[in-house]
């Protein structure tokens, strides 16, 4: 269970943080929103609806209750007000143990400092530099399966693709990506506490390890750039770690699952998939798709904040203290924002949407998933012109934050 996808980063504060918001949702097991219910996490839109229409500000859980919000305009409120819906605190971070400051864990200024680290990696005009590597990384890997007569787009082909590029943007040597993303997988999706807790360790140490041998001998990369400023001791070392380990985690997560939807919510779909092969020279068609099918199944499903003051919203009061978590997935489904939001429409001007949040902590990798979507998804597409889902797809359970696919094997 975790909170977000960028709050599992760290041990035991991770097993903290389990504790305190699966009880509340055992405890209760409500049937307005659990998300651990195996019918939530297959199909949560139907939840959404009810808690948008009757209760768009809900209690749940009786200990510790959390707070939920799911309509467009109350989530994208509380996203701009960090003043009163602030980060600090949020997930992992509650009770004070604080020994790393990560960028989903502080407000300005501290995370402004944190975040001007990234700025120059990160920048569309940066990623853009990467168009040839993620072309031809696309190519290679759909080279690797072609002739065959199914294929894992999630494992074989999405995640492949995302820990690549990310990994050259970072400076990880090729041959570390495999075990690293085994790692990461375990410590994220298993349900078996002991591999969980492996793939966490070896996740963490890798990370430790890399950030000794580039503070040794620092490199171009993004890697050796923060290394480079905790040597001018611009920034504390475990910050940067941490900072390290949400990058990679934001960068292999969450594009590898919003290449994986697009391409299970495209099933059903023929003449879409068409105008998305076609539309692949039209650069402005083919960022319409992306953010159309990343409002549609949206990767991060919430995301979490604390009250810093009682406010007063639709007639309920969320308390001080609170934590409160932003529907993302519900609110990208809002009938009061979008026309018909359970149709996917990829030529829908979908373009103020909360997928990649918004405000102070607005998505830092968004450029680049955008590109690695609007690249690999029509050039998967196109050397499957016709496919079939293989049933059953399994989403891994135990985090219902991320829509994730770890596989998703279709038949051509
Ligand atoms: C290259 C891929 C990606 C990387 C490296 C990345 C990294 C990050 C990082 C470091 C943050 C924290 C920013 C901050 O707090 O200031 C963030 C925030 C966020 N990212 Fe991404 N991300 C990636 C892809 C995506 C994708 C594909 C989505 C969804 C479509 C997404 C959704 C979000 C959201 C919703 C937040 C806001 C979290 C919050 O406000 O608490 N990310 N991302």
């Amino acid at each position: 269970v975790s909170v977000a996808w960028h709050a599992r980063g760290n041990g035991k504060k991770m097993r903290r943080r389990d504790k305190w918001l699966s009880e509340p949702v055992r405890i209760l097991a409500t049937m307005w929103f659990d998300p651990h219910t195996i019918s939530f996490e297959d199909d949560p839109y139907p939840v959404y609806r009810r808690l948008r229409d009757e209760e768009p500000v809900h209690r749940y859980g009786d200990t510790e209750p959390l707070w939920v919000l799911a309509r467009f305009d109350d989530v994208s409120a509380a996203i701009a007000d960090w003043h009163t819906f602030s980060s600090v605190g949020s997930t992992c971070y509650r009770g004070g143990e604080i020994d790393q400051r990560q960028l989903i864990t502080t407000d300005p200024p501290v995370h402004d400092a944190l975040r001007r680290t990234t700025r120059e990696h990160f920048s569309p005009k940066a990623v853009a530099a990467l168009e040839d590597s993620i072309r031809a990384e696309t190519a290679s890997l759909l080279e690797a399966v072609r002739g065959t007569e199914s294929l894992d787009v999630a494992g074989a082909f999405a995640w492949q693709l995302t820990v690549a590029v990310i990994s050259g943007l970072l400076g990880i040597p090729e041959s570390d990506q495999a075990p690293l993303l085994g790692w990461y997988q375990a410590r994220t999706y298993s349900d078996d506490a002991v591999r969980a807790a492996e793939g966490q360790a070896d996740f963490d140490r890798y990370f430790d390890e890399l950030a000794a041998e580039r503070l040794a001998r620092p490199t171009d990369d993004f890697t050796g750039h923060l290394m480079r400023l905790v040597e001018a001791g611009e920034v504390d070392e475990t910050d940067a770690i941490a900072l390290l380990r949400d990058v990679f985690e934001g960068g292999v997560d969450v594009p590898a699952n919003l290449i994986a939807n697009a391409v299970l919510a495209l099933a059903e779909r023929p003449e879409q998939r068409a105008h998305i092969v076609q539309a692949r020279e039209d650069t402005a068609a083919a960022r319409l798709a992306v953010e159309e099918l990343a409002r549609f199944e949206t990767p991060i499903q919430y995301i979490p904040r604390i009250a810093t003051a009682d406010v007063e919203l639709h007639g309920e009061l969320i308390p001080s203290g609170a934590t409160v978590l932003l529907l993302l997935g519900s609110a990208n489904h809002d009938e009061r924002q979008f026309e018909e939001p359970e149709l996917l429409d990829v030529t829908r001007r979908a373009t103020r949407t909360v997928a990649f949040g918004a405000g102070v902590h607005f998505c830092i990798g968004a450029p680049l998933a955008r590109l690695e979507a609007r690249l690999a998804l029509p050039e998967l597409l196109a050397v499957l012109p016709e496919y079939d889902v293989v049933e059953p797809v399994r989403r891994p359970r135990g985090d219902p934050v991320m829509r994730a696919l770890l596989s998703l094997e279709v038949a051509r």
